[in-house]
């Protein structure tokens, strides 16, 4: 079991980093080219490269010969000029000479069949071979390079992610299981509820991972499964990191994550790290509207926004920034890659407008990243990425739009040296729990045609904080509760224990708690809960969930707010999805169903309990519901905005702070420039002119404009 807390040690950066990933060894053939590359990298204001990711070969090229020239002349030349280096393990694909010697480091799929080698990231985390070649090369590294001016930070491999069900795996995933359940087969049987269809194991070895052409169906094993996956996957991070540790005492460790990538329980993951950072790509000006995440969690609803598509893409990149920032109880992390233009693996590869690169950038920075960070710097001349934006393109000189775009962001960011190791106050949490999520995923029903959108839901829960600039952090259902106002957490279906109580707590200590429809159905092990839903929620909410209807795209039913009801609102709301047909348990019905058979059935309501309230929604409501909902709690609660304004739609203000100083990013998600009318009664400096700036704040197209001020909290 790994542990889980918040930090001990917080590293802080003192500067803003900005530049991306460098691979000098794809160009050892063109000394002419890496003398242009160092006499570009300052030009384009570039501080930091993340040099070594997939150079494997190049450091050793046959088994035990090491090949360090080349990165001894990079890590040189770079400290030459101030560009400090996050270096990486190779650990991201591997030579081609080892997966020919040893075939068991490759990867094997859920059909048991081996891999060939090829493409990246096709290797077993189990593997005492492969184990034992990453230890050697890491060690190699630190040793080397542990005390070199320009290390800055071990970029440990690249994007953990996949897995293996090779026989080691089979073996671990047992080992795994008897450790989890005290060697006790017994407790698996009853865990897994293997009764069911006669699945009952009378040996641990009969227990194999999930296979298309075997077991799917039983959801406490493939949980299991996807926890050993995490489980295996962190050993093998930390394996890699030991030599780092031991070589290069002191030097931060960071791995790069993927946002919201469904494989890996990232929460395991971090503690183990010293930054966290992460690689984000939005889709910028690309498809409808509908094509976004937080649209497609409104099945057929009013869009809030229906004609702000980048407003969209602001919100959902906002939330995952939120949880990277989260996942190190707040510290910030760092943006490891995004693109200076475009990709070349998403449907279409739409430039970024004018603007859009300087936006993009800045809203990293303005929710706790302490860099901007790009895959790449130079295009690979061949192969699939040939085509993937990079600040320096073929062409191979800086007179591009692009490079433009980057050097001024450099220069930007220079300018925004006083924020580096700032913090972001908050009040507001949304739970967005991977067990969960795997759980809610795996069910069969209440509905099976992919409406259950629990990333989407948690989203639209978000966007009212978003668009009124309050910042909210993105974290599981096991962090600590106390130091937020208000915690909202979307169909909490799977529920390990303690969470029920810690809420209870929460709520008795005077917090607010907004839960939904599909909470308290199942425990750790994925078995229902007996007695009544929403389980051990039943309590706090006051309620009990008889049943549920599912309702089919483009059905809905109503939800009505009757006069008088405490939080002021009125009228009716769409319902649509699902509808929860709840008895009030001593909490009061603020309004009720409209239609159908249940209508004047309770729709939402509030529990008093303790010196705190627990909402529920029965019901998915749409983004009108909850824009007026969170609007309601966020006055009452007082929650402290990052300007205390009104802002225009598709506008939002994130505030970052020193405790002394608050540096409040104000963004423009428009393709219209906007104006927003600063409190009268602050006194601001704009971070990038230094002048004063009172009344109101111009924004162009796309802009952000960064102010400082006194510290407001
Ligand atoms: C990922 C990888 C990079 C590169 C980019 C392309 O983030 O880490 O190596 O392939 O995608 O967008
Ligand atoms: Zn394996």
């Amino acid at each position: 079991m790994t542990m889980r807390s918040v930090p001990a040690t917080v590293y802080r950066f003192t500067r803003l980093l900005h530049g991306g990933d460098y691979n000098p060894d794809q160009w050892l053939h063109r000394p002419d080219i890496l003398r242009e590359d160092l006499r570009m990298m300052p030009l384009a204001n570039c501080n930091v490269m993340s040099v070594g990711i997939f150079a494997w070969t190049a450091l050793e090229p046959e088994e035990g010969v090491f090949t360090f020239d080349w990165l001894d002349r990079t890590m040189d030349d770079l400290a030459a000029r101030d560009i400090q280096v996050l270096l990486a393990t190779p650990s991201g694909a591997r030579p081609t000479w080892m997966a020919a010697k040893y075939p068991e480091v490759l990867r094997v799929g859920p059909n048991r069949v081996r891999n060939l080698y090829g493409v990246r990231h096709n290797h077993c985390y189990t593997s005492p071979v492969y184990r034992d070649k990453v230890r050697l090369i890491n060690a190699r590294l630190a040793e080397r390079y542990g005390k070199h001016p320009a290390l800055l930070l071990w970029h440990v491999s690249n994007e953990y992610g996949g897995e293996c069900h090779c026989p080691l795996c089979q073996e671990a995933f047992r080992l795994w299981l008897r450790r989890r359940y005290g060697d006790d087969l017994q407790r698996v049987n009853e865990a897994w509820n293997t009764s069911f269809w006669s699945h009952t194991y009378t040996t641990w070895e009969q227990i194999e991972s999930p296979a298309p052409h075997g077991e799917t169906l039983v959801h406490g094993h493939n949980l299991d499964w996807k926890r050993f996956v995490t489980d295996q996957t962190v050993d093998f991070m930390c394996h890699e990191i030991e030599p780092l540790r031991q070589g290069a005492p002191g030097v931060p460790v960071t791995t790069n994550f993927m946002g919201d990538y469904p494989g890996l329980n990232y929460w395991k993951l971090a503690p183990h790290l010293d930054v966290i950072s992460w690689d984000s790509y939005p889709n910028w000006h690309m498809g409808p509207v509908g094509y976004t995440p937080l649209n497609s969690a409104l099945d057929g609803a009013q869009p809030l926004w229906p004609d702000r598509l980048e407003a969209h893409w602001g919100l959902f990149v906002a939330f995952l920034h939120n949880l990277n920032r989260s996942l190190r109880g707040g510290q910030p992390f760092l943006l490891m890659e995004s693109t200076p233009s475009v990709t070349n693996w998403q449907p279409v590869s739409t430039l970024k407008r004018p603007g859009m690169h300087r936006l993009s950038s800045l809203q990293a920075v303005a929710h706790g990243s302490d860099s901007v960070m790009y895959f790449q710097w130079r295009k690979s001349r061949g192969a699939s990425e040939k085509f993937h934006g990079a600040v320096v393109d073929h062409v191979g000189h800086e007179h591009t739009r692009v490079f433009r775009d980057v050097a001024e962001l450099g220069r930007d960011l220079r300018r925004l040296t006083p924020v580096a190791g700032s913090a972001t106050p908050v009040e507001v949490a949304v739970v967005f729990d991977w067990e969960n999520r795997w759980a809610l995923e795996d069910a069969k029903g209440p509905r099976n045609d992919g409406e259950k959108r629990y990333l989407g839901t948690c989203i639209s829960h978000a966007a009212p904080f978003w668009t009124r600039g309050i910042p909210f952090d993105v974290i599981d259902m096991d962090q600590d509760l106390s130091r937020y106002k208000l915690v909202i957490a979307p169909m909490l279906y799977l529920l390990r224990p303690g969470v029920a109580d810690r809420l209870e707590a929460f709520v008795k200590a005077g917090g607010v708690v907004v839960a939904t429809y599909l909470s308290g159905w199942v425990d750790e092990n994925d078995l229902c809960f007996l007695g009544g839903f929403p389980g051990p929620l039943r309590r706090v909410l006051g309620l009990w969930s008889e049943e549920i209807d599912a309702l089919a795209i483009g059905k809905t039913n109503a939800v009505r707010f009757g006069p008088g009801n405490p939080m002021g609102l009125s009228g009716e709301y769409p319902a649509h999805i699902f509808c929860d047909l709840i008895h009030a348990e001593g909490a009061e019905t603020l309004a009720a169903y409209a239609k159908d058979f249940y209508a004047g059935r309770p729709a939402v309501t509030v529990n008093a309990f303790g010196k705190g309230r627990a909402y529920y929604h029965a019901a998915r409501m749409g983004e009108r519901f909850l824009d007026d909902f969170y609007a309601v709690l966020a006055n009452d609660l007082k929650l402290v905005r990052a300007l205390p304004v009104d802002l225009p739609a598709g506008v939002t203000a994130q505030r970052r702070s020193d405790g002394e100083r608050d540096f409040i990013f104000v963004m423009n998600f428009n393709e219209q420039p906007q104006r927003v009318d600063l409190p009268p009664d602050g006194a601001f400096t704009d971070m990038m002119t230094g002048e004063a700036v009172s009344g109101a704040l111009t924004l162009e197209t796309f802009g952000v404009r960064v102010i400082q001020g006194k510290a407001s909290q």
